[in-house]
């Protein structure tokens, strides 16, 4: 069973001689706890996809301390160049063309020609990166398909008896995985949505497209392989834009429940308090965002016929809050 240890100088080191050594590590990261290995080893690499179970097809992000790292493994762009500039460190994740021979394991980017990489933003994660001084494939801690997790605790559950060590530094601030914007092609892409939008990015770059299961684009068009995957999933169904909730649901609230009622008549207040949680009472998105994995997880009981999910506004961050929504309820 994984040690749990809290973050502190001597530990953040200890795990970081670990990921020299070609150990797998769980870490913390301001948006979702991430699996950790040396990039530049394949053995290492490769102990991540069998303790998530991931397919090889789907690539790794790289995280590193600063864009000088970066430019030894990716051929920047100007237009990557005003990004990381606006955006780094923090919660976006940029792909780009390889370099040619660059160290980067051929497992992390699974064969493409181009990688994602990412300057996180929270403390504990930038110095155990200066720590390590390699380049850190980590996709997120949890179970291929399941739910991210965003405590300590959830990293146990799901990978638990998979992993040696989970680096824990609470819960995590944005709570969804960071917007992935491909900057590797002619109009740049976002690929995953997620704390920084559209909006943000456009005053600096201009027009981005998007291309994410959300908008309803076919497979075909789906460029981020993890993109094609299930994700995100309960193991009880979600059921999607619900205005009242049968007796034998849960109910994942955002905003008001005034409105709600039990089919069949009562209301919501009658059900018991594990069968509902509320993403935000004051209708906040990023706090909506933070408490989504979490109610998602609470909420995934045998016991209910489904985890019935009220309206969450397609803006700001509500649009990665929607999407991860609309693929827990893919079936
Ligand atoms: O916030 C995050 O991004 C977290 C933390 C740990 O940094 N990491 C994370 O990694 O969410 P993961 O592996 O769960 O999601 C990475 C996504 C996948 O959908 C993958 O397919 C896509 O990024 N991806 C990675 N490399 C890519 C590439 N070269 N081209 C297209 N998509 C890529
Ligand atoms: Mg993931």
């Amino acid at each position: 069973m994984a040690r749990l240890v809290i973050a502190n100088n001597q530990t953040i080191a200890e795990c970081a001689q670990k990921i020299r050594d070609g150990e797998i590590v769980a870490i913390p990261t301001e948006t979702v706890y991430g699996l950790a290995a040396n990039a530049l080893d394949d053995v290492a690499v490769e102990k991540i996809f069998k303790a998530k179970d991931r397919p090889a097809f789907n690539p790794l992000i790289v995280h590193i301390a600063d864009i000088s790292q970066a430019e030894n493994l990716v051929e920047f762009n100007d237009i990557a160049r005003i990004v990381a500039d606006a955006f780094w460190p923090g919660a976006l994740t940029i792909i780009l063309p390889q370099k040619e021979n660059n160290d980067i394991s051929h497992l992390v980017s699974a064969g493409l020609p181009t990688l994602a990489i990412r300057i996180p933003s929270h403390k504990v994660t930038r110095q155990l990166l200066k720590d390590a001084g390699v380049p850190v494939a980590a996709p997120s801690a949890n179970a291929s398909g399941e739910p991210s997790a965003t405590t300590p605790h959830h990293v146990a559950q799901s990978l638990g008896d998979k992993i040696d060590v989970i680096l824990s530094a609470g819960s995590c601030d944005v709570g969804l995985e960071s917007t992935v914007l491909d900057l590797s092609g002619d109009v740049p892409t976002i690929l995953r949505p997620g704390a920084i939008t559209v909006d943000d990015l456009r005053p600096y770059i201009g027009d981005v497209e998007e291309e994410f299961v959300a908008k309803e684009k076919p497979r075909s068009e789906i460029k981020s392989p993890g993109q094609l995957l299930k994700h995100y999933a309960p193991s009880i169904p979600v059921r999607l834009k619900a205005v009242d909730v049968q007796p034998d649901e849960a109910l994942l609230a955002f905003g008001s429940i005034k409105f709600m009622g039990v089919r069949g008549g009562g209301s919501v207040k009658t059900l018991s308090e594990e069968a509902y949680r509320n993403l935000s009472e004051t209708a906040d998105l990023e706090e909506a965002a933070r408490n989504l994995f979490t109610m998602l997880r609470d909420l995934d009981r045998p016991k209910y016929s489904a985890i019935a999910v009220m309206d969450v506004p397609e803006t700001g961050i509500g649009v990665a809050i929607n999407e991860r929504l609309r693929r827990a309820a893919k079936n």
